[in-house]
């Protein structure tokens, strides 16, 4: 969602916020804009569309070169994607520019206050509020140094909602101020210069030092005096520091068409990357990181993964592995749900909340929820500094490097590999587990990067038939066991690529009602569990591609290597490794992200950005 770069510093702050918003653009936008301090006046510039739209503005526009700007990408709440919607947004004399990442949910009253005081606004958004108040309580605070940070904190304890406010000021060129609640944002520190952004990548070209700011505080950043963090009151506190372990490299395409085929292509280095140090030499786990003790993990007596959309589907499967390892019950729920029909939750109840990007608005909600009732909380999380391990209990790092394309894909792969970390640590120290039982699963988890690079090795087939299938209007997924979610998985992977209507079924509940959308030449893609999973699903699942054949269905079977019984049912076969059933997920959702990224591609669309969606999505 929005994407937030401020700059002050030596060099021009034009080029170096708008290469931010280039950076930030994956996390999903409809309007670009950029607002400089020069000579003693505000100068901006903004428009609907792309940043390119934006680019074009400027060349016929051009801003008067500056070394303090704040820029930002909005993607739509209140109010359309317009012109005048667009951020920065001006107070009305002009004496500060603010941008905005969240919803002010007061809004509504502070307009009527100010527009009882005569002022005229200008756009239809929540944001344009708080440039009036800021301007209102600027012109109220004392002069001198920390005037704007004042200012600002006067107007946050007004605001409801969620928000990362950036402001400047006319008079004020040497001056940034910020301030968040609920909503992302990080500090960076270069050589005699200081970045603002929504996440890292905004500034990793320039520096990897970084700071975190915690809930209801407000950053002022001075090019000469440095960084000030106070909270909403106005007691400083101090920032933790961290060291960003990206480089600026993985946030580039690197000779890929989409930054999609790129993270698809990662995925044996991230699964790798998120198993490092985690293996011990005696095929133990060392989770070091899980900051619980062992009697707090042996006191668990239930299990609640939380999270939204493609992390939703890793916590489904989780739930398959970890109650079977550890035979603890496990409930897993979309984040959206979760805290209001007020689920039971004390003490002994560990809820795994699953967050590529770690500021996702419900799930962070889910888990202020869960801590409230007392629960603890263990964060599965790829970005670095980001609000929700901060907030947990514990964490566990993906470290699947930097994920652009606003489909999740190696962000999964790896949230799976962190998922049957979690179950199997949790059976290792409870003791449900004999030891070798362990060391054989972790012998299977440290094959999946070679297993997921054999898969990646064999997709031209797969891609071929995707440009088959793009005129396709529906595409149907069955899976059984693990192969459910998966099934979800691809359905959702190929409604926001490329916008074809696609379900996910359970493949024996097809016959309780769906099985009626099967027409003649339907594709139904199935995704096959292995001949040795148990109690003959793997044999439903057969009977299941029959069924759906019998009804003129056009069948996409992904079945393991050597399982002769789905040659006779179907029309496409795609194989993958053999692999143990409960970790199967990791190389049979591959084949789905490449036909999806295909299907797209095929159809002209826009693989990394597709329309509506927003990268991390930071409001409720
Ligand atoms: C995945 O392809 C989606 N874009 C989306 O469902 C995503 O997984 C979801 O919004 C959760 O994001 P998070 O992992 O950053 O919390």
């Amino acid at each position: 969602m929005c994407g937030i770069v401020g700059y002050v510093g030596p060099q021009d702050a034009r080029d170096v916020v708008l290469e931010g918003l280039r950076r930030l653009e994956y996390r999903g936008y409809d309007s670009a804009g950029i607002a400089v301090v020069a000579d003693g006046a505000l100068s901006s510039a903004k428009k609907a569309g792309k940043l390119a739209n934006l680019e074009k503005v400027l060349a016929e526009r051009p801003l008067p070169a500056a070394t303090i700007g704040i820029g930002h990408t909005r993607w739509a709440t209140h109010g359309g994607p317009t012109d005048r919607n667009a951020h920065p947004h001006l107070s009305a004399d002009g004496s500060v520019a603010v941008i905005h990442n969240g919803i002010i949910e007061n809004f509504a009253v502070l307009r009527a206050e100010c527009e009882k005081d005569g002022i005229e606004f200008t756009s239809e958004t929540d944001t344009e509020v708080a440039a009036h108040l800021l301007a209102r309580a600027y012109d109220a605070a004392p002069e001198g140094e920390g005037r704007l940070a004042d200012a600002m904190r006067t107007v946050c304890r007004r605001l409801e909602g969620a928000f990362t406010l950036v402001a400047t000021a006319a008079a004020e060129p040497d001056t940034l101020v910020a301030a968040r609640r609920s909503s992302p944002l990080v500090v960076g520190i270069g050589d005699g210069e200081y970045f603002l952004g929504s996440d890292v990548a905004a500034f990793i070209a320039h520096t990897r030092e970084a700071r975190e700011l915690g809930q209801d505080q407000v950053v002022e950043i001075d090019r000469h005096r440095g960084l000030t963090v106070t909270d909403f009151a106005g007691a400083e506190v101090e920032p933790t520091a961290y060291t960003v372990d990206w480089d600026a490299a993985a946030a580039e395409k690197g000779g890929y068409d989409w930054f999609m085929l790129k993270e698809i292509a990662e995925q044996p280095q991230a699964i790798a990357d998120t198993l490092l140090g985690r293996l011990g030499v005696r095929g133990e786990l060392v989770l070091d990181e899980v900051r619980l003790s062992d009697q707090e993990l042996r006191d668990i007596d239930k299990i609640f993964v939380v999270a939204c959309g493609t992390a939703y589907h890793a916590g489904l499967i989780a739930k398959y592995a970890i109650e079977h390892w550890t035979r603890i019950p496990v409930e897993v729920e979309v984040a959206s749900e979760f805290r209001y029909r007020d689920p039971v939750l004390d003490r002994s109840t560990l809820v795994v909340v699953i967050s590529q990007s770690g500021e996702t608005m419900d799930t962070l909600m889910a888990l202020r929820h869960a801590k409230d009732q007392n629960a603890r909380v263990l964060a599965i999380c790829n970005a670095n500094g980001s609000t929700i391990p901060r907030e947990s209990d514990a964490v566990l790092y993906t470290h699947a490097g930097p994920e652009v394309a606003v489909a999740s894909t190696k962000g999964f792969l790896t949230q799976l590999v962190a998922c049957y970390l979690v179950g199997l640590f949790l059976a290792q120290i409870r003791g449900v587990k004999y030891e070798d039982e362990v060391s054989a699963i972790v012998a299977d988890l440290r094959r999946l990067p070679e297993a997921v690079a054999q898969v990646l090795a064999g997709m031209e087939p797969v891609r071929e038939l995707a440009r088959s299938l793009a005129d396709a209007n529906t595409i149907l997924f069955l899976g059984r066991h693990v192969g459910f979610p998966v099934a979800l998985e691809g359905a959702l992977k190929l409604k926001e690529l490329a916008y074809i209507h696609a379900e996910g079924f359970a493949a024996g509940e097809l016959k309780h009602g769906p099985i009626a959308v099967i027409d003649q030449g339907t594709p139904v893609i199935v995704i096959v569990p292995s001949p040795r999973s148990r109690e003959s699903v793997h044999g439903k699942v057969v009977s299941n591609i029959q069924e759906v054949r019998a009804r003129g269905a056009r069948t996409i079977v992904i079945a393991e290597e050597g399982d002769e019984d789905v040659v006779p049912y179907a029309d496409h076969l795609i194989r993958i490794p053999r692999t143990p059933t409960l970790l199967a997920p990791v190389v049979t959702t591959i084949p789905l992200q490449v036909l999806a990224c295909e299907i797209a591609d095929t159809r002209g669309l826009d693989v990394d950005q597709p329309r509506n969606l927003a990268k991390s999505v930071t409001v409720e």
